[in-house]
């Protein structure tokens, strides 16, 4: 029998539409379901809204419908993204269904008569959206302390969760399962700034708006909606205090909560104690993933920078926007997301590496063999390379899926399509083909291409489900279903080679998507970076003849390879740069254009000031400074070629 894995995202408001960010953590969990799944786990995969409380209620007072309306449509606009990006759940569970409200009244119930939850009166601050109460020692600057906004006095009578009677037993279980909050950081962050200061009993209702689930043996009071938000994990499989249903029985556990790093508190202190009040299991995991930020702020209507899935997947595709935001988001530290870095991804990786693999070989078997993919003879120490190289990447992919490091995993894939393509340019197939002796050896050079591709495809199932998929129909190879699954490919035919991820025109399109108002404003900021530039090589010219060695510390050195190079348009100066360093890809503008042709620096390894303030050139974003020697003949400083990307300088 298979065994389970339960995995679940937060519930998602339906105050408004959900942005990107609010979708990548689906995307991310959706990719480790299809992960578990292929290495043969019976998944189950929760998802859904969270639709009560204050803020709902006054967003469709505000629109002049009932709350129960509004809830209906941001619902479906969720569900709709959700499915757009294929999500592969298996219930979206809703907190104004039945069930579950049927299910959280009983818990609440419960607790109260156990003892765990009390009536008692309320004084105290309280922030309308992010619907929390504050103590004044709490608040910042006289302001809520989560979002800065204006708190009101308020008093009401209300329901406590007694969390000071359960904090010894969850600090010893957080001691006794390091696992529990992933990554470490956030751990550290809930033990230091939550659990050692001591935990005050949690007010869990409230009187002063009806839109939630009733308390049902006291009228006025509805449940706090985070008590409401949090049981889904167990009411959609079926919990009640009555009894469970089978599936919950199975189920329960969750093997992992996937969520953002702002609720990881919810997550790891209150709900635990919930838990522990029931007298249920505890998660075995909570990951909390770092956020995706417009640029390089937070993503809020206010500043209109806020991106939509539903926009993205039409102007780029599902699969482009799936891999740009798996790869871009690390395990701890926040990413990114604009316009510029999603085409530079796309043409880097899914159509330099991936998209031309597959496609030049798929080309090269209908040259030379007429679409029939050939058998392999005995193998030579260049295919021995090829192979040991894509064992190891793949066995690195599978141990970073296993630790749900996605980014990381990606990146081992991506190995496995330049080892392909290097494989290429080392048994150069174009000069077997002139050989009539050398047929059988490019029929094994074919052969082993096509394998090392599927290998890789395999592992871009979770990743790009519906571009793996096509990789596989290209080849003419079933879709496997599990990593372990035997591939067949020898004597298939290929017969149509569609371009699986074509090259975005940058120029054009960023002009299709940026409206004419931000290219004035771009006009704007490219005269100011100007200025700064040159108040910056001033400032340079005055260095002082001594610093402290602390001076030089604060300066970043890291080691980077030039992945791509270009022109900056109307700029004779300019060099617009891609660099590797290891835990990015970084856009560099450099001043070097005059002493060195684009192409000639593609694949050079240079020292990269990584720290530096990103600046904007000509318009174009700059993120560090390559290191350069001369002024009259500029030369940049260069490391030698097996320096691995990323390593510090000192
Ligand atoms: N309703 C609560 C969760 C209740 S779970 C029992 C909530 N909803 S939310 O709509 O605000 O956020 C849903 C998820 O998206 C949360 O995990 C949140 O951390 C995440 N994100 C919100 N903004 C995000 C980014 N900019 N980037 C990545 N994730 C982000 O919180």
């Amino acid at each position: 029998m298979k065994e389970k894995f339960y995995i679940t995202t937060a519930i998602a408001y339906t105050s408004k539409k959900p942005h990107i960010g609010n979708t990548y953590e689906v995307i991310l969990t959706d990719a480790i379901a299809r992960y578990k799944r292929m290495r043969g786990y019976d998944v189950y995969f929760l998802t859904g809204t969270d639709e009560h409380g204050q803020k709902i209620q006054e967003a469709a007072e505000s629109t002049g419908i009932t709350p129960k309306e509004y809830v209906d449509k941001v619902a479906g606009e969720v569900k709709a993204i959700w499915d757009t990006f294929g999500a592969t759940y298996d219930r979206f569970i809703r907190t104004t269904d039945d069930d579950h409200v049927a299910a959280v009244q009983g818990i609440f119930r419960k607790l109260y008569e156990q003892g765990d939850i009390y009536k008692g009166s309320y004084e105290g601050l309280y922030c309308t959206p992010c619907e929390s109460f504050w103590t004044p020692s709490q608040l910042v600057d006289g302001k809520c302390p989560e979002c800065g906004r204006e708190v009101i006095k308020t008093s009401e009578e209300a329901y406590f969760l007694r969390l000071s009677k359960y904090a010894d037993q969850l600090m010893k279980h957080i001691e006794e399962n390091p696992d529990f909050i992933v990554p470490e950081m956030r751990k550290n962050e809930m033990v230091n700034n939550f659990l050692k200061p001591g935990l005050q009993d949690l007010c869990v209702s409230r009187s002063s708006f009806s839109w939630g689930v009733p308390v049902d043996f006291d009228d006025g009071h509805v449940i706090y909606v985070w008590v409401d938000a949090l049981s889904n994990y167990i009411t959609a499989l079926g919990y009640t205090v009555d009894g469970c249903s089978e599936k919950y029985k199975k189920l329960w556990p969750a093997d992992v909560h996937v969520v953002g790093k702002d609720i990881v508190r919810f997550h790891t202190i209150y709900w635990p104690i919930i838990l522990l009040a029931l007298g249920e299991p505890l998660p075995k995991k909570v990951l909390g993933h770092p956020w995706l930020l417009s640029g390089t702020d937070k993503m809020s209507k206010s500043r209109g920078n806020v991106l939509y899935g539903d926009d993205l997947a039409k102007q780029f595709g599902v699969d482009v926007i799936r891999y740009y935001l798996l790869s871009e988001m690390g395990f701890t530290d926040d990413g990114t997301i604009t316009y510029e870095n999603i085409i530079k991804t796309t043409n880097a990786d899914l159509a330099n590496v991936l998209g031309n693999l597959v496609n030049r070989t798929a080309a090269m078997i209908k040259q030379y063999f007429g679409g029939v993919i050939p058998e392999a003879s005995e193998k030579n120490s260049d295919d021995d390379e090829l192979f040991e190289q894509i064992d190891k990447y793949f066995a690195k992919a599978l141990a970073s899926f296993d630790e749900y490091k996605v980014a990381d995993a990606l990146k081992s894939v991506l190995e496995i399509f330049k080892c392909c393509n290097k494989y290429i340019d080392v048994t150069t197939p174009w000069v077997l083909a002139k050989d009539p002796e050398m047929k059988e050896r490019l029929g094994s050079v074919m052969h082993n291409l096509v394998d090392g591709i599927l290998r890789g495809a395999k592992l871009m199932l979770p990743i790009i489900p519906e571009s793996a998929k096509g990789i596989f129909k290209i080849y003419g190879v079933d879709v496997p279903e599990e990593f372990s699954d035997d591939i067949c490919f020898s004597g298939n035919v290929i017969d149509e080679v569609p371009i699986l991820f074509a090259r975005i025109d940058e120029k054009k399109m960023l002009s299709e998507l940026m409206p004419k108002e931000d290219k004035k404003a771009e006009k704007k900021e490219k005269k100011a970076e100007e200025k700064a530039q040159k108040k910056a090589e001033k400032k340079e010219e005055e260095a002082p003849s001594e610093i402290e060695i602390g001076d030089f510390m604060k300066v970043k050195l890291t080691v980077g390879e030039i992945l791509e190079c270009e022109k900056v348009e109307k700029s004779d100066k300019l060099l617009k740069l891609l660099v590797d360093i290891g835990t990015e890809k970084r856009q560099v503008v450099s001043g070097i254009a005059k002493f060195y042709e684009p192409n000639a620096l593609i694949g050079k390894k240079i020292v990269l000031v990584s720290n530096l303030k990103p600046a904007k050139l000509r318009g174009v974003d700059s993120n560090g400074m390559i290191l350069c020697s001369g002024e009259e003949d500029v030369r940049i400083v260069e490391i030698a070629s097996d320096v691995p990307n990323g390593t510090g300088i000192r």
